[in-house]
């Protein structure tokens, strides 16, 4: 007999089926992490702040994000810019109801609504339920036969504004264990490139697409063609808090460089894809009931580590907030480089 689920409120549902993406109008966007005390007193007092690699990533304990006011949820936007990841121990968000948790996401921006994924019953598709179990595929099944399944990315970049201080939280872990989630720092996979390569790329910028590999998947490649929102982000950008460069490439959403021939695309953007895996920048998150992860995804990618056997649970929810346009890291250069290609 198939167990049931922990959190049977929170399955996925889609009544109206998929939908097309939104495209969202470019705006300026209010960062909490500008309005931030550097010194983050609401994380200094009483919390254990544990580096996962001195270059990404910190764990968190000794703190609720549910009993956060507003000057601490700036804080911790700004310490997620800083560490690229944050994972939260022993929480109570799982369970404080969908408007608490609508409400603390969306004190870093506007909500992303997702066209695809399912949401809880009662709510709307601002709650993305990532699921599988004996009959919900996981991300193994749906991608289907191939050597390895990571797909590093960052999240639904194809508008003006892109995702921020994303929260992903967990219901339900596999019972084998697996199913982590890996994080990479595009800023250290900038600083890892020589001073002469960083400014060749200074002046590039990329096409983000919706139409990803995963929406190809969901919907098939006509639709997602037929409805793709596209845009374009400058290849290098600068965090709109830290003002920290960082190599914003996306693996499924950003696969075109903008004025170059397919070869040269393929060839500069499969070096980068490859260099920003590397373990010198990222680090692994394992899952365990109570753990909330917050990323911003302006300076780290992501992928699921679809490891767990077929079958077995997994029950995860996302929220992404928008952000700031990114800007270019290097705007004289960026400038110079686009009139030219004109
Ligand atoms: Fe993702």
């Amino acid at each position: 007999m198939p167990s049931e689920p922990l959190y049977p409120h929170y399955l996925p549902t889609r009544p109206d089926g998929f939908a097309q993406p939104t495209n969202v109008p470019l705006f300026e966007a209010d960062e909490a992490g500008r309005r931030a005390d550097p010194a983050k007193p609401s994380f200094t007092k009483g919390a254990t702040l544990t580096n996962i690699t001195p270059i990404i990533g910190t764990e968190i304990r000794g703190l609720q994000i549910s009993k956060l006011a507003n000057e601490g949820l700036d804080e911790l936007a700004l310490l997620a810019a800083e560490r690229g990841v944050l994972v939260f121990r022993d929480q109570d968000f799982a369970d404080i109801g969908f408007d608490r948790q609508r409400e603390i996401v969306k004190h870093y921006g506007p909500l992303h609504q997702h066209p695809t994924m399912g949401f809880p019953a009662g709510t709307g598709p601002e709650f993305h339920v990532v699921y599988a179990d004996e009959e919900a595929p996981s991300l193994r099944q749906l991608l289907g036969p191939r050597t390895t399944y990571d797909l590093w990315h960052v999240d639904q970049t194809f508008t003006p504004n892109v995702p921020g201080t994303t929260f992903f939280w967990v219901l339900e872990t596999p019972e084998s264990g697996g199913g982590d989630t890996a994080f990479t720092s595009l800023t250290a996979a900038y600083e890892a490139l020589s001073p002469a390569f960083r400014r060749m790329l200074s002046g590039l910028s990329l096409f983000h697409t919706s139409a990803s590999a995963g929406e190809v998947a969901r919907v098939g490649a006509e639709r997602a063609l037929k409805e793709a929102i596209s845009t374009t982000h400058p290849l290098i950008t600068k965090h709109p808090v830290t003002g920290k460069p960082a190599l914003f490439v996306n693996p499924t959403i950003a696969r075109k460089v903008e004025g170059f021939l397919p070869e040269e695309s393929e060839n500069l953007l499969g070096f980068l894809h490859n260099h920003i895996r590397s373990l010198d920048f990222s680090c692994r998150v394992k899952w365990e009931r109570g753990t909330v992860v917050v990323w911003d995804q302006r300076v780290t990618a992501h992928t699921a580590i679809p490891d767990f056997p077929k079958g077995e649970r997994r029950h995860v929810v996302r929220m992404i907030p928008y952000g700031s346009k990114p800007e270019p890291a290097f705007p004289e250069e960026y400038q110079a480089a686009q009139s030219k290609s004109e």
